[in-house]
């Protein structure tokens, strides 16, 4: 080929690759979604995109398959390399065939080379049928990537249409996915797929949107109205987990924390008004906000340094721990102390979730997690106690016995084996059974036991406490605080890997 039949090839194909997208844009915007290229524009900073492997081609029934379905390259959000690949719908549905796999995998292996996050733009109906066992290939050389890149990148998946099979199992491997309401689902079976095979008639959104996900089985860690704004919510938290700068910092604008308290110490409160008040303003960013809302997780900026913060929340289920919870708050600390967020816990719990169902479900393997995650996390770590810390709960999030490098606690806490009311019920039965005020004497029994054993100044005098802080003083103990940790090294011993409960 001469250099001018080659120009002419390269022109054609790039007037195809526009032309095409022309077709794409109105496909897409007729079912109220974009084309991926469109969703990168959203993502990335403006005119930062490089796109590569354009030309790779995939076939299909003697059809060329531009792009074979996906678009992978690299750009950045606030000035951090990320590199992302967008699955294209209107190329056979976004499904994966063997190049389609190809080009994803290549983007990983580029990620870990470069130490940027990747990001997955997913919208596709999982395998190509038409490709049949090489599509499975395919998948298997992502998930292999998504597994032993766990801990070494950071991983995001939006999911921003249909996503089935294969496709689902890929996001299920990577840190957050984020999800559209309405327009984006996730299932391992289709609609169609479980008619033919169950014969039951279930919706898209009732089997696997966003809603489902993000409220009942978890899988979803952040959902917003619209595609553009999800996006957004994409570059927000890339934005929070950069190293940051002191001119950036703005205090939070309450500094009376304990109005933030109900007066009646058994009323429930939302912690995340606490936390606002705590972090740098508007830096709050909260992760699977309506799934296991008993406890709060999320990331944001503590005097211009990004941390995770954990809180029990006592507006839900008295901020008891179940299930949910524990597997929520496990995962949460793990994915900090892979990448080096330093952890904040904000404790007031009375414990695990008492019941059946909870035993039955396997509770103490579930909150097994949350003292493996803690015990193993080798970051600087900080729990302050609000109003209460009892029993297991009191140990497993976060205590001095598994590693916390400090424990502060409010004035009036109450930390104790367990709560006073159960506590005095038992150790002074004997005392209130043979009493003539029966009751009197039980709630006698019961500030006894509160003022002997179950307040702060008791753990403080037992080292388990370092310090009883003002409220109105946590932000400024706690950046202290963090300061005096900051770049801890502690070492664990050598071992393979742990086996975490699953
Ligand atoms: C090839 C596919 C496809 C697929 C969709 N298409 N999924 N082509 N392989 N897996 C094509 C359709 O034929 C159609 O082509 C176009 O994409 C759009 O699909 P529609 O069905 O018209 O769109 P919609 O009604 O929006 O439904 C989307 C969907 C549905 C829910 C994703 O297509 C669906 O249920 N697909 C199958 C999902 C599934 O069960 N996948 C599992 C694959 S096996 P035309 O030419 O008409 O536009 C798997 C196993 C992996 O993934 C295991 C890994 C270990």
């Amino acid at each position: 080929m001469t250099d001018n039949s080659s120009l002419q090839a390269y022109l054609n194909k790039l007037h195809g690759i526009i032309a095409d997208e022309q077709v794409k844009k109105v496909k897409q915007h007729k079912k109220g979604k974009r084309t991926a290229k469109e969703r990168i524009d959203d993502l990335v900073d403006p005119g930062s995109w490089t796109e590569f492997q354009q030309f790779a081609t995939g076939h299909q029934d003697g059809e060329e398959l531009l792009n074979d379905g996906v678009l992978t390259g690299v750009g950045t959000i606030y000035g951090v390399k990320v590199c992302i690949f967008a699955q294209d719908f209107t190329v056979a549905g976004g499904s994966l065939g063997e190049i389609h796999a190809k080009k994803i995998a290549w983007l990983m292996d580029l990620a870990v080379d470069m130490k940027a996050p990747i990001i997955g733009l997913n919208d596709s109906g999982g395998a190509r049928i038409q490709e049949g066992i090489a599509a499975l290939e395919g998948y298997g050389s992502i998930f292999h990537r998504n597994a032993i890149y766990s801990g070494v990148i950071p991983q995001i998946s939006v999911i921003l249409g249909p996503c089935a099979g294969g496709a689902v199992y890929s996001p299920a491997l990577t840190d957050f996915i984020f999800m559209v309401e309405k327009t984006s689902q996730m299932f391992i079976t289709g609609p169609k797929v479980v008619k033919a095979i169950t014969g039951s008639e279930i919706g898209g959104e009732e089997l696997g949107g966003a809603l489902m996900h993000a409220t009942v089985s978890g899988n979803a860690h952040v959902t917003a109205a619209s595609e553009k704004d999800i996006l957004q919510e994409v570059r927000r938290l890339i934005c929070l987990w950069k190293p940051s700068h002191a001119h950036e910092v703005m205090a939070p604008k309450v500094d009376q924390l304990m109005t933030l308290l109900p007066d009646d110490p058994k009323k429930g409160y939302d912690s995340r008004t606490l936390i606002r008040s705590i972090v740098d303003h508007e830096t709050f960013f909260e992760v699977q906000e309506k799934f296991a809302r008993n406890i709060v997780v999320g990331f944001a900026r503590l005097n211009g340094q990004p941390i995770g913060f954990v809180a029990n929340n006592p507006k839900v289920m008295v901020g008891c721990i179940d299930m949910d919870a524990s597997d929520k708050c496990a995962r949460f600390v793990r994915f900090c102390d892979a990448f080096n967020y330093p952890l904040l816990v904000l404790e007031d719990v009375s414990g695990f979730m008492p019941g059946l169902k909870q035993e039955q479900g396997g509770l103490i393997r579930h909150g097994a997690k949350i003292i493996y995650a803690f015990a193993t996390a080798t970051v600087p770590r900080i729990t302050i106690i609000i109003r209460k810390a009892y029993g297991g709960a009191f140990v497993a999030l976060n205590s001095k016995a598994i590693g916390a490098d400090f424990v502060f606690a409010w004035p009036g806490a109450e930390v104790s084996v367990m709560g006073p009311e159960g506590a005095a019920s038992i150790i002074y039965a004997k005392e209130i059974q043979e009493s003539i005020k029966p009751e009197e004497t039980r709630q006698q029994k019961i500030s006894e036991y509160r003022s002997k054993y179950a307040n702060a100044y008791h753990a403080a005098k037992k080292a388990l406490i370092d310090e009883i802080i003002h409220p109105n003083e946590t932000r400024q103990r706690l950046i202290q605080a963090f300061s005096f940790v900051e770049g801890k090294k502690r070492e664990q011993p050598q071992r393979k890997h742990g086996n975490i409960p699953l």
